[in-house]
């Protein structure tokens, strides 16, 4: 029996909601088919945004959303992808699969979207191959509300009144897709770019998010943070960090992402937790500079990456997403939980059709992956406090020198004063029985929910609803303890009254 002791007396930070937060990229069909069909499609839609796409990100509660980029983010131009429609520029999206990129959605439909789903605005922008000055208009036309040419340009273009831009990103990649430079270099362009990302509104500052590091780059953290800190809080108020689970480690052979055995399972998930290690690690270092976390660790590309479905364009990076994707997702979202003193946002990659998508699409059909319920499930953390809570766990594997532990769980105090506890089961077959400890607690009474399959199972055009959350019951409350079995292969979320 594993116990988990949780103490909701001892809160250790807020639950941002942008924790839960996505990045959507032109890249495949991630915009286009996607999100966006245009406002003559025969897909229903509202204003070009597909209707059942809209309708279950809402239901996940997006509370933030990352644009254009990515990579595409330092190849992009606003001003290509404003005005009328039939005028906008063309041109090859030579990053990802050479397509005909059309326009058609620029700043006016990515703000319509945030509109729709009710979620704040994450813009990136140009560093590696646009201007100062491109940049510095940008931020103007979507956010000056006075007399300027660029506002009047916005006005002009049907938006009377200025946008909120919540979060900018200046720069993406810049160590590699975004202009391969070195951090001393960069950390220098920050300075005079963020310069220009004007606060026209001082009740709505922008969160302006410096370009961090990949993966295990130390060196560019500590870089970056010496070449810009001088300059104090305000001028930075977020660093990225990217990091992607690859199960083989191996980018010229990623591993399918159905086709898969138990070895590769627990790679997948071994590389998965490595997340912890990187956050700690970038974190540390960001404290030597900002021992008060004024700056906020931005995950702002997290999920796995395995090669494309058979068939399909390899620009595109469209995969099925299992149980396996799943468990991905629930170890990051407690991680992130559980480093709330610095991760201030994450965006998993992507929302739609590319990477870990929360959602699939093909012409008018529509699924949700394993991941979407995560999402789901976890959506009760959003704004809430995290509360102290430890689970003994042991380690598992299929190798010997790939071990992981059996359990990971997060909990969190909601604003009605419930209790929400997200746990998952590493293992892929064996269940674990569980007595929650609650410190000076009593629990009244609870409800659950829980998502659970063969590792490989999925959700497809065909047989949409082969992964679902279902209500779980199965466990006893006894004054100061819960108990249960969490079978294999599962994330469990549980709602408690005290
Ligand atoms: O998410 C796909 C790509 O991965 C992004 O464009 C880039 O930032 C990263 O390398």
């Amino acid at each position: 029996m594993a116990k988990m002791y949780v103490n909701p007396n001892v809160k250790k930070g807020h639950l941002n909601p942008e924790l839960q937060g996505h990045f959507s990229e032109h890249l495949g069909r991630c915009i286009y088919e996607g999100i966006y069909v245009g406002e003559n499609s025969e897909i229903p839609n509202v204003n070009g945004m597909r209707t059942d796409v809209v309708e279950a990100l809402k239901e996940i509660h997006v509370p933030v959303l990352r644009w254009p980029g990515g990579c595409f983010a330092d190849e992009y131009h606003w001003r290509d992808g404003i005005g009328p429609k039939a005028g906008r520029k063309k041109m090859i999206n030579t990053h990802w699969g050479g397509v005909v990129e059309d326009n058609s959605f620029g700043t006016h439909e990515f703000m319509e979207l945030c509109r729709q789903l009710g979620c704040k605005t994450y813009i990136n922008g140009n560093v590696g191959s646009g201007t100062v000055q491109e940049m510095s208009e940008w931020v103007e036309y979507m956010t000056f509300e006075g007399v300027s040419p660029l506002a009047d340009l916005r006005r002009a273009n049907g938006h009377e009144e200025p946008w909120t831009v919540d979060y900018f990103g200046v720069g993406n990649e810049n160590w590699g897709c975004g202009g391969n430079m070195r951090p001393e270099y960069y950390g220098d362009l920050y300075r005079r770019y963020q310069t220009y990302v004007r606060n026209y509104d001082s009740k709505k500052p922008i969160q302006k998010v410096a370009c961090g590091a990949n993966a295990e780059d130390y060196h560019w953290t500590d870089k970056v943070l010496e070449t810009t800190f001088d300059h104090g809080y305000g001028f930075m108020n977020g660093l990225s960090l990217h990091y992607y689970t690859l199960p083989t480690g191996n980018w010229n052979k990623k591993g399918s992402a159905l086709e898969f055995d138990e070895k590769e399972w627990y790679r997948t998930l071994k590389a998965t937790l490595k997340m912890e290690e990187l956050i700690t690690r970038h974190g540390a270092i960001m404290d030597q500079y900002d021992p008060q976390k004024r700056i906020g660790m931005i995950v702002d590309e997290w999920g796995t990456w395995y090669d494309v479905e058979p068939g399909t364009n390899p620009g595109f990076l469209y995969q099925q997403n299992t149980m396996r994707d799943a468990l991905v997702a629930g170890i990051n979202l407690n991680l992130f939980n559980k480093h709330c003193d610095r991760v201030k946002m994450a965006n998993i990659a992507q929302m739609v059709n590319v990477l870990q998508a929360v959602i699939l699409t093909e012409g008018a059909q529509m699924v949700k992956t394993p991941t979407w319920h995560v999402f789901h499930m976890y959506s009760h953390h959003q704004d809430g406090e995290l509360v102290e809570s430890f689970a003994e766990t042991r380690e598992i594997g299929a190798e010997e020198h790939v071990r992981v532990p059996n359990l990971t769980e997060s909990v969190s105090c909601s604003k009605d004063g419930r209790l929400h506890l997200t746990l998952t089961n590493l293992s892929v077959d064996e269940a674990e029985e569980m007595e929650c400890i609650f410190a000076q607690t009593k629990i009244n009474s609870g409800k659950g929910t829980i998502l659970t399959g063969a590792m490989g199972a999925h959700n497809t055009f065909e047989m949409p609803d082969q992964v679902h959350e279902e209500d779980f019951t199965a466990f006893t409350v006894d004054g100061d303890r819960v108990s249960f079995t969490l079978p294999p292969c599962s994330v469990l979320h549980l709602e408690l009254e005290i």
